[in-house]
């Protein structure tokens, strides 16, 4: 990882072993295509903040790797990768948090920790792990998985003699649940996982990501364009835009609109706005009209301009009623695939100075942009060097009110990376 975003990343992840196993969970991650396609900053940044649109009270998030040196992550296939995650948030709102989540593929509760079936099943044993009910006649399983070899997926499940000693090993806790064996739907899934280092888990599954992302991929949309976003990252920008229910949302590169589809799959009653400058013939307004309803959400507001026309951006204002918004994603040309206007200023010096021309976010209102830049400048530069060399400079951001709280970085390729910049509006 860069020596950038080591120094970037707001909210610092201590490396330290996680022992509240009150507030401790097992995270396991989706991935998408290669494995830097998601990386890790991402997917954390998109727990952390979607846990904060669900409470924001919380800021304590902890993530400890658990897979050690041996995890392999370059291999095909090893996309997913396994976190502990402390955090101080009621349980309910991790669990919603996680299922707002692109990045999570499975949640657990870790009930005990220790370095045997038996020490582990003690630990959770001293703690009330089960409601009465739970106890009284739930239906309950226990399934095994081994990630010593660092290896996660199909590899990781074992053989009928592992999960005898697994399941003779935890009978403390087991011998608590009183209801049947269900192994196909139970309302109590039992894990027992081993990873490097002889550590035993005892978890318990406690929910899942977001559900069906499939139903977002751009190759299910009504509306074809040359560049969709990706539905993973779609739904990273809405969750670290802390999109909530009632959310005002305006995309300021709108095309066939992945960013405002994700925020409707995170909370429906959002508005959305979006503001694109192709044609019709190129981005048909109708088309993207048909993916909203098609999936049960509301229509966007859409707009044919040019995002850098201050008459443009009143007419989204009057559409949001004449009110700034709770959130701004872009996702504006790379100059790669689409062409780009000769003589055009960078797009993130476009979308700030939008903010400048006119009050376009709420206090607090978080703007969320990617952007390209070139791999190389990575490990060199500051934070704030990266945003001057896109023409972002420090009393721009300050007329513009705005404070970077994010910038995280996906490798592209190797001369290509992208930024998500995430920005906070601070008017006092
Ligand atoms: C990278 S694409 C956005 C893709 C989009 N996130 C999606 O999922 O389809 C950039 C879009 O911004 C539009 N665009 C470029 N410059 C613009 C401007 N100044 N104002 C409004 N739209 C613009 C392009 O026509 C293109 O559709």
């Amino acid at each position: 990882m860069s020596s950038l975003f080591l120094v970037l990343i707001v909210h610092t992840l201590s490396s330290s072993r996680i022992h509240a196993f009150s507030h401790t969970y097992l995270v396991q991650w989706r991935g998408e295509k290669d494995f830097a396609y998601s990386p890790r900053e991402f997917r954390e940044a998109e727990f952390r903040n979607a846990l904060q649109a669900e409470d924001l009270s919380s800021s304590s998030l902890k993530f400890e790797s658990v897979m050690g040196d041996s995890a392999q992550p370059n291999q095909t296939n090893q996309n997913d990768i396994i976190q502990l995650m402390s955090t101080e948030v009621s349980k309910m709102n991790v669990i919603n948090g996680a299922s707002r989540c692109a990045t999570v593929r499975n949640l657990y509760e870790v009930l005990g920790e220790g370095e045997s079936y038996e020490s582990c099943a003690s630990a959770a044993s001293e703690k009330d792990s089960f409601t009465m009910d739970e106890r009284a006649g739930a239906s309950w399983a226990v399934r095994c998985r081994d990630y010593r070899n660092g290896r996660v997926g199909k590899a990781v499940n074992v053989g009928k003699t592992f999960e005898r000693e697994a399941i003779i090993g935890i009978s403390k806790v087991t011998d608590q649940l009183r209801g049947p064996v269900s192994l196909s739907t139970p309302t109590v899934l039992l894990y027992v996982a081993i990873f490097p280092g002889s550590r035993y888990l005892l978890l318990r599954e406690l929910g899942h990501g977001f559900p069906d992302l499939r139903k977002f991929d751009p190759n299910t949309r009504r509306c074809i364009t040359s560049t969709p976003l990706e539905p993973i990252a779609a739904f990273v920008m809405a969750n670290c835009a802390r999109v909530r229910p009632g959310s005002s949302v305006i995309d300021l590169y709108a095309g066939s609109c992945a960013t405002l589809l994700a925020a409707g799959g995170l909370c429906k009653d959002v508005k959305t706005v979006g503001v694109e400058r192709d044609n019709d013939w190129l981005v048909p307004f109708e088309k993207i009209r048909e993916d909203f309803t098609i999936r049960d959400l509301p229509p966007p507001h859409l707009i044919r301009g040019d995002s850098r026309d201050p008459k443009t951006l009143q007419e989204a204002l009057d559409a949001n009623n004449g009110n700034p918004f709770d959130v701004i994603m872009a996702d504006p040309p790379y100059g790669k695939r689409e062409k780009k206007d000769t003589n055009a200023s960078e797009p993130l010096f476009d979308i700030v100075n939008a903010c400048v021309t006119l009050p376009l976010l709420k206090k607090n209102g978080r703007l969320v942009v990617f952007v390209p830049v070139e791999t190389e400048h990575l490990d060199t530069r500051s934070s704030m060097e990266v945003l001057e060399s896109l023409c972002v400079t420090k009393p721009l951001l300050i007329s513009a009110k705005l404070q970077l709280r994010e910038l995280l970085s996906q490798r592209l390729n190797a001369h290509l990376s992208r930024l998500l910049l995430v920005f906070e509006h601070v008017s006092t």
